[in-house]
């Protein structure tokens, strides 16, 4: 993925919402995702995509890479938590009170919120309770194979080419070996009580 410091970065150091609505109005009608970059129509068979299929067919491929949308703008709290939080419909409508209007996908999210309905996002990747997983120690982290990575790149790392997936699946196998492999050559640490309860 491209290393970006456009309008995103913007946003994510604060600017104004209603300028972004302003710009994705524009966005939207200028950048069909049927003809842009995204490789799957918006009215697909969902069930035979990859990943557990979702209450609304939101595609990361489209909002990452046509829109430009850096991860932290949804997952805020990737850097300073262990969990990387989904984001609000408050985040969404930032956009989608005027994009997309129409589209099938769009009015379940904005029926949702005019229902006062919170999403119910099927989870995708779950360690057992016994496991300790802290997000913003990896995202922070430059090393071994984090070394020179932007945020983006060190999320892909562990889960893929998001970038590319019109449905999120589970990428890495979540076992013990796959923690341990990357722990050793980055030189982190192997204590059991360090990942362990
Ligand atoms: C516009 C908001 C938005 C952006 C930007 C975004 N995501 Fe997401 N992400 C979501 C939503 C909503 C979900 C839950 C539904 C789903 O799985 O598609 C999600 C789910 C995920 C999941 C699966 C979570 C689980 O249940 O285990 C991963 C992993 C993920 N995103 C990674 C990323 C990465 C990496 C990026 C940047 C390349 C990114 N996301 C950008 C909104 C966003
Ligand atoms: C920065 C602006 C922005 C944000 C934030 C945003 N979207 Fe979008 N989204 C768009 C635009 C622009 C389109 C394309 C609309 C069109 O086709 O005219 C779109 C398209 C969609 C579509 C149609 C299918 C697709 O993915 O292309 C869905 C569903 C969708 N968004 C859901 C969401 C959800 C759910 C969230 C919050 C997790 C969200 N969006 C956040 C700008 C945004
Ligand atoms: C070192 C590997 C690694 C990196 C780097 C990483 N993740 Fe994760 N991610 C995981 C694992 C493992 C889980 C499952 C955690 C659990 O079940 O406790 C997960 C879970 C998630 C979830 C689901 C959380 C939930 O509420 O269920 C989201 C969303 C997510 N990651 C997004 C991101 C984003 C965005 C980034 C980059 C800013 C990122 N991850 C970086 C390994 C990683
Ligand atoms: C792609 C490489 C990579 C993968 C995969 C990975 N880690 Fe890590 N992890 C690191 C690095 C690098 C650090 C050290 C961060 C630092 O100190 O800069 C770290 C640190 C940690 C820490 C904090 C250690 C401390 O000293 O406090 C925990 C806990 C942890 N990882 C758990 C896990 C678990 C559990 C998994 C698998 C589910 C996992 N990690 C997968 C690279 C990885
Ligand atoms: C870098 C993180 C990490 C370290 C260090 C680590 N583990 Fe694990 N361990 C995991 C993960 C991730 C799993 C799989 C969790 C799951 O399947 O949801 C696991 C699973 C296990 C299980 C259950 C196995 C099973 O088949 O269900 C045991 C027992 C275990 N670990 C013991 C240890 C012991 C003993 C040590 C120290 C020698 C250790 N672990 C060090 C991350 C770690």
């Amino acid at each position: 993925m491209k290393k970006r410091a456009g309008l995103f970065s913007a946003v994510l150091l604060g600017v104004a919402a209603s300028v972004v609505v302003a710009a994705f109005a524009s966005a939207g009608s200028a950048q069909n995702p049927q003809t842009s970059s995204a490789t799957v129509p918006v009215d697909v068979d969902t069930a035979s995509l990859r990943g557990p299929v979702q209450p609304i067919f939101y595609r990361h491929d489209v909002h990452v890479v046509d829109f430009e949308m850096d991860c932290r703008y949804c997952h805020f709290a990737a850097e300073v938590s262990a969990n990387p939080g989904l984001p609000t419909m408050s985040t969404c409508m930032g956009c989608h009170l005027i994009a997309g209007a129409g589209n099938p996908e769009v009015e379940k999210l904005k029926t949702a919120v005019a229902e006062r309905r919170p999403i119910e996002w099927v989870e995708v990747h779950q360690l057992g309770s016994f496991v300790r997983f802290p997000h913003h120690r990896h995202v922070n982290s430059d090393k071994g194979r984090f070394e020179g990575l932007d945020a983006a790149e060190k999320c892909m790392e562990c889960h893929g080419p998001v970038d590319e997936m019109p449905q999120v699946y589970q990428f890495a196998t979540l076992k013990m070996g796959w923690c341990l492999d990357c722990h050793i050559e980055s030189e982190a640490s192997r204590d059991c009580t360090v990942c362990h309860y």
